[in-house]
C-alpha cells in the first residue's frame, strides 16, 4: 500500500497525463454552423485547422486526450499549456480550443 503511495504521488504534482480516446472525428455541418453562431471569427476553415493541428500535435507526448473527459471551462488553460508545448501560436491555439470545445458539444459532453 505504501509503495502504490510513492509510486502515485510523483505524477499528481504538477498535473497528470489525460485519460486518452481515438483521434476526434470532423465536426459535423451543425456543429460547425453552432460553433460560428457560438465565437465570433469561428469558420468552417479556421475549425478544420483547428482539428488539422489537433491531429498532428496533440498525440506526440501522450495519445490522443478524450475530449468528453475534461470539463469546458478547463481547456482554456490546458490549450494555453499545451499550445506552447507544440510550439504553437495564439491563432493556432484558439483554433485547436474551438475545435475541442465544438467536439465536446457534438459528442454531447457539456
Ligand atoms: C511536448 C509534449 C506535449 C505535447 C506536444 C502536448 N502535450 Fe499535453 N501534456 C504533456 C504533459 C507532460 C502533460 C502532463 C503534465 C502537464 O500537465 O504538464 C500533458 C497533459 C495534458 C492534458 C491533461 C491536463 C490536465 O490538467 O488534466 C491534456 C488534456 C493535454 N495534455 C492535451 C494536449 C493537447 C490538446 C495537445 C495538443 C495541442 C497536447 N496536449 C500536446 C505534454 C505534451
Amino acid at each position: 500500500m505504501l509503495a502504490l503511495v510513492l509510486v502515485t504521488v510523483p505524477f499528481m504534482g504538477s498535473g497528470c497525463y489525460p485519460k486518452v480516446a481515438p483521434p476526434p472525428v470532423a465536426l459535423s455541418a451543425n456543429s460547425v454552423a453552432s460553433a460560428a453562431t457560438r465565437w465570433p471569427g469561428v469558420t468552417a476553415g479556421s475549425l478544420s485547422t483547428g482539428h488539422d493541428l489537433f491531429l498532428a500535435n496533440c498525440d506526440v507526448c501522450h495519445g490522443y486526450p478524450d475530449l468528453t473527459a475534461i470539463p469546458d471551462a478547463r481547456w482554456p488553460n490546458i490549450l494555453e499549456k499545451m499550445a506552447k508545448k507544440s510550439h504553437l501560436g495564439a491563432e493556432e491555439r484558439d483554433a485547436i480550443l474551438h475545435f475541442v470545445l465544438a467536439s465536446r458539444w457534438e459528442q454531447g459532453a457539456r
